[in-house]
């Protein structure tokens, strides 16, 4: 099947069209696929049309799928399935998900690699998604500063007591499962592409081994504000067909509670398995 890989901008996104992937794929085209991934962080394949089924099949062209911290909240009939929805949960609270920047379930000892979103029902306007590219954020980071965050490590715990929102609360069943604390590096560097990126995560990120707390919320919050100018993102405005995945270890992601309340957003939502982060191998 003839397909097209489209850079969305010159550093993140492509857009693929021509292919359905609720059929298999070749192994050729497979290959190619996860190519583009670990190239462009940021993958929007157009045009599809899923049943929950059919996404599940779909993403596992890219991974083998990860469960998801919150069990409660998921499609029926597929456990490892999870929603995005701005339904009101808890009576007089709505709790939008990603509202901030972050990286995807960074409390893991081995976060996922990817997380894949699929929409269902659409606002008639807002609700973008943005993404912020930690490899070239890392890249144009100051000699000195790659030299005092190189060898760093951060505590990623599920909810920091530094966070800057709440989060959903999770079910007594989540909350007995959940793994120990992901340790990482703060710069990590991608299996695949083989470039450093920053792995930033203020909801999650707690301390940092070795810096008083002080201190390693104002490093955090330097890098944060760096990391995350409109020099680096690329913005999806989502269409209906779009199956976006984006790779963790590569960009953080943010959602935009900017719509009408009143009309729905719910979208599937899918991780797949990534691998303990890699730190900057450090000069003996
Ligand atoms: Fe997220």
């Amino acid at each position: 099947m003839a397909y097209t890989i489209t850079p969305m901008t010159p550093h993140t996104g492509a857009e693929v069209r021509g292919l359905d992937l609720s059929k298999s794929v070749d192994t050729e085209t497979r290959a190619a696929l996860n190519r583009a991934f670990a190239q462009h962080h940021v993958l929007i394949v157009r045009d599809q049309k899923y049943e929950p089924a059919d996404f599940r099949n779909a993403v596992q062209v890219f991974g083998e799928l990860q469960p998801h911290d919150k069990k409660e909240m998921h499609i029926p009939g597929f456990p490892e399935m999870y929603y995005v929805s701005n339904e009101q949960t808890v009576p007089g609270k709505r709790f939008i998900s990603g509202e901030s920047f972050h990286t995807d379930h960074s409390n893991h000892p081995a976060p996922p690699k990817a997380t894949i979103l699929y929409p269902v029902s659409l606002p008639s306007y807002g609700g973008d998604t943005q993404y912020a590219n930690m490899h070239l954020a890392y890249d144009e980071l100051s000699e000195a500063m790659k030299r005092r965050i190189d060898g760093l490590k951060a505590v990623h715990v599920y909810n920091s007591r530094y966070s800057p929102r709440e989060l959903r609360p999770l079910s007594p069943e989540s909350l007995k499962a959940l793994p120990p604390p992901g340790v990482h590096p703060l710069v990590r560097v991608h299996p695949e592409n083989g470039r450093k990126a920053l792995f930033l995560n203020p909801v999650r990120i707690e301390s940092i081994v070795g810096l008083p707390d002080d201190e390693a919320l104002d490093l955090i919050a330097e890098l944060m504000t760096h990391a995350t100018q409109k020099k680096y993102e690329y913005r999806h405005q989502w269409t209906y067909g779009d199956m976006v995945l984006w790779d963790n270890r590569s960009v953080l992601h943010k959602a935009n509670p900017d719509y009408d309340m009143n009309e729905r957003r719910f979208l599937y939502r899918l991780m797949l398995k990534g691998e303990a982060p890699i730190p900057v191998p450090q000069a003996a």
